[in-house]
C-alpha cells in the first residue's frame, strides 16, 4: 500500500508497505513467515513485535480499532501514537537494549545485555491509597495511565482458546466434584458472550452439557455463532428456556444464546421454577460502566454511559444487587453457583447484599492446581505455522501420556478450536513439566524440526503471579489474600531469569484496586542462550507459585516442595503452620467444608509420606 507521508523514513514504514498495518483504517494483521522485520534481525525482538501485532489482529482482538484486546477495555497500547512509537522502537533496537513501557506508552530505552529482557512493562499501577476507578479515570483522561487487563497489555492473549481451556478446566472441576465428571443432561446458565465469556457455551458443550447464556449485545451473539462457539440463539426468553430444557431432557450437548439481560433471564427461571445445575456469570461487573443495567436496553445503555455516567453507575449497581440476589435464590434452590472472577459479589456486597459471599469464587475449584504450580501455560508459532502447533500437540501427548485431562483437552481442541491470528495452544502444565517441554521445543527449533521460533507465555491468572483477594487469592488458608509481595517477586524473578519480556499490572479481572499481577513473554529461538533463559523462567515462574502456596500452609504444596526438591529455608516452620492455619481457616469460616476436608486429607497424606509419625 502507499505509505502516508508522516511515516516515510520511519522504521514502521516497512510494515505499512507490507500491509501489516494500515494507519488510516487502524487495521493490524498478525505478521507471519520466517522473514525477520526488525533491524537487529533478532527473534528476541521480532517476537514481542509479532505478539503485539497478533493481539491486535481483528481475528483476535475484541475492538482493535480502539486498541482493545479483551476484558472490558483492556488495551495493547495506550494510544495509536504509542503503538506506532513502540513499533518504531522495536524495529530499530539493538539486541542488548531494553525498551521500558509505562501503561502502554514507550518511555525509555536502556543499554543492558543480551541476558536481560528486551521489554519491561508496568501497566495501570497506582499507589494503593489512590487505587480506585474514579481516580484512575481522571488520570486516564489526562493521558497519564491506561488499562491493560492481564494478557492484553502484556501481548500474551491468544484469542478465545485461552479462556476456552480455562473455562473447560474450571467447569470441568465443578462437574467432577458435583456430577461425577460429566455434564450430560445438565443445564448450565450464565451470561456474557464477550471476549472471555464467549468461551462458555463451547466449554460447556465439550463437557457434554446444555449451555444457556444471555448477552445484551447481538453482535457478540453473532460473533460466537459465526465461530461455532455458540450453536443457536433467540431473542425470546421463553423459547430459549424451552430449547434448553428439551436438550437437557434428551441429554444433547448444545449451546443456546439468548439476547437478554442476565437479570431478566434469572428472574424468568425463578418464576418458572427452573433450577440450573450450575450457575455462574461473565458479565463485565468488574467495571460498573461496562456492565449493562437491566432497566436499560443495550442502545440506551451505550448512550447513557456517555451522557450521564453518574446515573449509569447508580443503575448499574442496582442491577448488580438484583443479579446477586437472584443468584443467591437459585443457589438456595440447589443450583451449584459460583462467581467466575468478575467481582460481581463484591460490587453487590458494597451496595447492600450482605450474603453475597455465600456464593463461592472459582478458586473453590482451581486452587488444587495452583498448589502444585499448575496453570495456563501457552505458546504460539511466531512464524504462523499451524503444523508446528499440531506437532507440539503430539509431543505433549507422548510426554504427558498419563494425564487424561490434558489428552481430552487436546482432542477437543483439535475438533473445536479455530486458530486466531498466530496459531496457538494452551495447556495447564505445572512445575517441572513446563521446563521439560520447553527444552524439547528449544531443541526442535534448533534442529529445524519446526518452521521457526515459538513464543511462550501464560495468563496472569496463575499459581504465583497474582494477588486478587476476590479471585485468585480468595480464601487463602493463612489469610494472606491481600499480600501483594508475591506477584512483585514473580515479576522480579522472571526479569532476573531473563524472560524476553516481563509485565507488572494492576486491576486485571476484578478491576482497579482489587488485583495486582505479573506476566511473561519468552521467545525460544533455538539459540543456547534463549534456551538457558527460558528454562530458568519456566522453573522460577511456577516455582514461586509452589512456594507462595507452601507458605500459605497448603499441604499439597509441601509435598510438591519435597518431591521436586525446591529449596525453602524455613520449611519445618511451614509444616507447623499448615496444621495451625487449616484449623484457623475453618474456624473463621474462610474456607468451605469441602476445602477443609480436602486439605486435611492432603496433610495426612503428607505426614504419612514424609514424617512417618
Ligand atoms: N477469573 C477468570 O478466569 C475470568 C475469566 C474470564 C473472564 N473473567 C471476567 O468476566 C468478565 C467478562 O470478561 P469478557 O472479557 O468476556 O468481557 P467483555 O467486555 O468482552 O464482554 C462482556 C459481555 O457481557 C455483556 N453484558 C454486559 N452486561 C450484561 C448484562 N447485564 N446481561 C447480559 N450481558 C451483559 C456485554 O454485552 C458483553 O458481550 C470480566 O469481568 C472478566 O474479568 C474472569
Amino acid at each position: 500500500m502507499t505509505v502516508p507521508y508522516k511515516y516515510v523514513g520511519r522504521p514502521i514504514e516497512e510494515l505499512i508497505s507490507s500491509g501489516y498495518y494500515d494507519p488510516e483504517t487502524k487495521k493490524v494483521r498478525a505478521i507471519k513467515g520466517t522473514e525477520l522485520h526488525v533491524r537487529s534481525r533478532d527473534w528476541q525482538i521480532e517476537g514481542p513485535l509479532r505478539m503485539l501485532f497478533h493481539v491486535l489482529d481483528e481475528e483476535v482482538a475484541k475492538d482493535p480499532k480502539n486498541l482493545i484486546v479483551y476484558g472490558g477495555t483492556g488495551k495493547a497500547a495506550r494510544s495509536w501514537d504509542d503503538f506506532e512509537a513502540i513499533v518504531d522502537t522495536l524495529m530499530s533496537m539493538e539486541s542488548d537494549e531494553t525498551l521500558v513501557i509505562q501503561s502502554g506508552q514507550p518511555v525509555a530505552v536502556f543499554k543492558m545485555d543480551k541476558r536481560a529482557p528486551r521489554v519491561l512493562m508496568s501497566n495501570a499501577m497506582l499507589v494503593p491509597k489512590w487505587a480506585d476507578w474514579s481516580i484512575f479515570r481522571q488520570l486516564e483522561a489526562k493521558g497519564l495511565i491506561s488499562f491493560h487487563q492481564m494478557t492484553a497489555g502484556c501481548w500474551a492473549y491468544i484469542g478465545t482458546q485461552g479462556i476456552l481451556q480455562g473455562t473447560y478446566e474450571t467447569i470441568g472441576y465443578a462437574a467432577e466434584r458435583h456430577y461425577g465428571g460429566s455434564l450430560e443432561g445438565r443445564l448450565v446458565v450464565s451470561a456474557g458472550l464477550g471476549e472471555m465469556g464467549g468461551a462458555q457455551p463451547l466449554a460447556i458443550k465439550m463437557l457434554g452439557g446444555v449451555a444457556l447464556i444471555a448477552d445484551v449485545d447481538k453482535r457478540m451473539i453473532d460473533r460466537r455463532i459465526s465461530t461455532s462457539y455458540l450453536d443457536t440463539w433467540t431473542d425470546d426468553l421463553d423459547k430459549a428456556i424451552d430449547m434448553a430444557l428439551e436438550a437437557k431432557e434428551k441429554k444433547k450437548a448444545t449451546s443456546i444464546g439468548v439476547l437478554a439481560n442476565a437479570v431478566d433471564l434469572l428472574e424468568k427461571l425463578i418464576k418458572e421454577n427452573i433450577v440450573p445445575d450450575i450457575l455462574t456469570d461473565q458479565t463485565p461487573a468488574h467495571d460498573v460502566l461496562q456492565y449493562v443495567p437491566t432497566s436499560l436496553s443495550y442502545e440506551e445503555a451505550i448512550k447513557l454511559r456517555q451522557t450521564d455516567p453518574d446515573k449509569y453507575t447508580t443503575l448499574s449497581y442496582q442491577s448488580m444487587v438484583k443479579h446477586v440476589e437472584l443468584m443467591l435464590e437459585l443457589q438456595k434452590k440447589g443450583a451449584v453457583t459460583f462467581e467466575y472472577g468478575n467481582n460481581l459479589r463484591k460490587q453487590a456486597f458494597d451496595h447492600g447484599v450482605e450474603d453475597a459471599f455465600k456464593i463461592p469464587g472459582q478458586m473453590e475449584y482451581m486452587r488444587p492446581l495452583f498448589e502444585e504450580g499448575r496453570g495456563p501455560f501457552r505458546w504460539t508459532s511466531l512464524t504462523g505455522e499451524p503444523k508446528d502447533i499440531y506437532d507440539l500437540d503430539e509431543v505433549l501427548l507422548t510426554l504427558f501420556s498419563k494425564n487424561a485431562r490434558l489428552e481430552r483437552w487436546i482432542k477437543n481442541a483439535h475438533n473445536y478450536v479455530k486458530f486466531q491470528g498466530l496459531p496457538a495452544r494452551v495447556v495447564y502444565l505445572g512445575y517441572g513439566e513446563r521446563a521439560l517441554f520447553g527444552k524439547i521445543v528449544s531443541q526442535m527449533v534448533r534442529g529445524g524440526k519446526l518452521n521457526g521460533p515459538i513464543w511462550f507465555g501464560r495468563d496472569h491468572l496463575d499459581s504465583g503471579s497474582v494477588a486478587s483477594p476476590f479471585r485468585e487469592t480468595e480464601g487463602m488458608l493463612d489469610g494472606s489474600d491481600a499480600i501483594g509481595d508475591w506477584p512483585l517477586l514473580n515479576y522480579a524473578l522472571n526479569t532476573a531469569a531473563g524472560a524476553t519480556w516481563t509485565c507488572f499490572h494492576h486491576g486485571g479481572g476484578t478491576g482497579i484496586g482489587y488485583a495486582i499481577h505479573a506476566g511473561i513473554g519468552v521467545v525460544v529461538d533455538g539459540t543456547e542462550l534463549a534456551e538457558e533463559k527460558a528454562l530458568r523462567v519456566f522453573t522460577v515462574d511456577p516455582g514461586i507459585g509452589v512456594a507462595r502456596h507452601a507458605h500459605a500452609g497448603y499441604p499439597k504444596s509441601l509435598m510438591t516442595v519435597k518431591s521436586k526438591g525446591i529449596k525453602i529455608p524455613i520449611f519445618d516452620y511451614l509444616e507447623e503452620k499448615s496444621k495451625k492455619v487449616i484449623e484457623e481457616a475453618k474456624k473463621e469460616g474462610r474456607i468451605s467444608d469441602y476445602t477443609y476436608q480436602r486439605v486435611k486429607k492432603d496433610l495426612d497424606e503428607y505426614l504419612e509420606k514424609y514424617k512417618k509419625q
